[in-house]
C-alpha cells in the first residue's frame, strides 16, 4: 500500500497533518508515508498484510497525557484501558509500564491483560451478561474490582466467591448520549447499568452478602462523545445515591476520523471530569477512568494491499481484508 489512505485524491500528496496518524507521520526520502521513521511500504513488504502498525512512542504518550492531566487535577486517579478497543497483548504490556490497569469484559479479555503481565489488582471485570466462567476466572485471578450490572451479578458472586471482593456498581444514568445510537450506553433504554430506580435494593443486597465489599459507583454514558458537558451530567447521576469511597467515570472520549472532526483534548476531558467529581461526588475519593478508543486510535494503523481496481460508475478499489481484522470489537 504505498500511498496510504491519507492521501488527498487531487493532489496525491501526503495528509501528514491527518488527525488519524501518529504525530510521526513524515514523508520518508521516496516520498513514502512513514510513521516512527519506518516507511509504510517497507513495513508491508516486510511482514505482508493485512498489518497492525503501533508507533510505540505514540502510544507512550498518549498514556502518559492522560495519566499526567489527571493526576494534575487528581490526584487519586487510576486509569485503566478498556481492553476492548484493541485486545493486543504487547500493546496493553505497553500500557502496562506505564502504569495503567485494564477494564475487561470477559475471561478471554482477562486473560490478555494476565499474559501482559498487568497486575490483577489493576484489572475490574465488567459486562452487561457475566457468564460464570467469566466470574470464576476473574475472582481465581484476584482482580481488583467487579463491577455489578444486575441483580443476577449479586446473586452469583454471592455464591461463588470464596473470599472478600470489592465490587462497584454501574448505575444506568438516563443521560442520552449526543452519539451514534449503538454507542449509547448511558440511556433508559440502554442494556447497561442498574436501573436508578433499583440501585438502593441493589446496594442493599451487597450489603447483606459476607464477602462482597462494596467500594463506590460506576457511569459509562457512551462512546465517540465530542460533548463534554455529558461526562458532568453522568457524574451528577450518582450524587443521589449517597458518597462513596471510589468513582468510575468510565470512558467514551470522541477521537477526530477526518481533517476538521473535533477533536476535544484529553486536558478539557480531565477537566470537565474532575471538575464533575469535585463539584457533584467527593473531592477526596478515587477516580477511576476507562478511556478505550482515545487511548489508541492515533498509535495505530492498518495497512492493506491494493487487490483490485474496478472503474465504473464508481470505482471500487478492493484490499486484502475487511471487517474481520478491522473490526471495532467493543463498539
Ligand atoms: C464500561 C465501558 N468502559 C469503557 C469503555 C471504553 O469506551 P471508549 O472506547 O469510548 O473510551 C466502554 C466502551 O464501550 C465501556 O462499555
Amino acid at each position: 500500500l504505498p500511498t496510504g489512505l491519507p492521501v488527498t485524491a487531487s493532489s496525491h500528496q501526503l495528509d501528514l497533518d491527518h488527525p488519524a496518524l501518529p504525530r510521526s507521520a513524515a514523508a520518508d526520502a521516496a516520498g513514502r508515508l512513514a510513521i516512527g521513521g519506518r516507511s509504510l511500504a517497507d513495513l508491508a513488504a516486510e511482514f505482508g498484510t493485512p498489518l497492525f502498525a503501533v508507533d510505540v512512542q505514540e502510544l507512550r504518550e498518549t498514556a502518559r497525557t492522560y495519566v499526567g492531566e489527571l493526576r494534575r487535577r487528581h490526584e487519586r486517579t487510576e486509569v485503566r484501558f478498556a481492553l476492548k478497543a484493541f485486545p493486543c497483548a504487547p500493546v496493553v504490556r505497553v500500557l502496562g509500564n506505564e502504569g495503567l490497569g485494564c477494564e475487561v469484559v470477559s475471561a478471554g479479555e482477562l486473560a490478555i491483560a494476565l499474559s501482559a503481565g498487568i497486575d490483577p489488582a489493576r484489572i475490574l471485570l465488567h459486562g452487561n451478561a457475566k457468564a460464570e466462567d467469566d466470574l470464576v476466572a476473574a475472582l481465581d485471578a484476584g482482580v481488583g474490582l467487579i463491577v455489578i450490572d444486575s441483580f443476577d451479578d449479586v446473586e452469583r458472586l454471592q455464591r461463588l466467591a470464596s473470599r472478600p471482593q470489592a465490587v462497584l456498581v454501574r448505575v444506568n444514568p438516563g443521560v442520552a448520549a449526543s452519539t451514534h445510537a449503538a454507542l449509547d450506553t448511558g440511556s433508559g433504554t440502554s442494556k447497561f447499568g442498574v436501573a436508578a430506580r433499583d440501585v438502593p435494593q441493589v446496594i442493599e443486597r451487597i450489603r447483606r452478602t459476607d464477602l462482597l465489599q462494596l467500594d463506590g459507583l460506576h457511569v459509562h454514558v457512551g462512546s465517540q462523545l465530542l460533548d463534554l458537558t455529558l461526562f458532568e451530567r453522568a457524574a451528577a447521576a450518582l450524587a443521589p445515591f449517597g458518597r462513596f469511597a471510589t468513582y468510575d467515570l468510565g470512558g467514551g472520549l470522541g477521537v477526530p476520523y477526518a481533517p476538521g472532526d473535533p477533536e476535544p483534548s484529553i486536558a478539557a476531558y480531565a477537566e470537565a471530569l474532575v471538575g464533575a467529581l469535585h463539584r457533584h461526588l467527593d473531592p477526596a475519593a478515587r477516580l477511576i477512568v476507562e478511556p478505550g478508543r482515545s487511548m489508541v486510535a492515533r498509535s495505530c494503523v492498518t495497512l492493506y494491499s491494493v487487490v483490485t481496481v474496478k472503474r465504473a460508475d464508481r470505482t471500487h478499489v478492493a484490499v486484502d481484508g475487511g471487517m474481520g481484522d478491522n473490526l471495532e470489537v467493543g463498539h
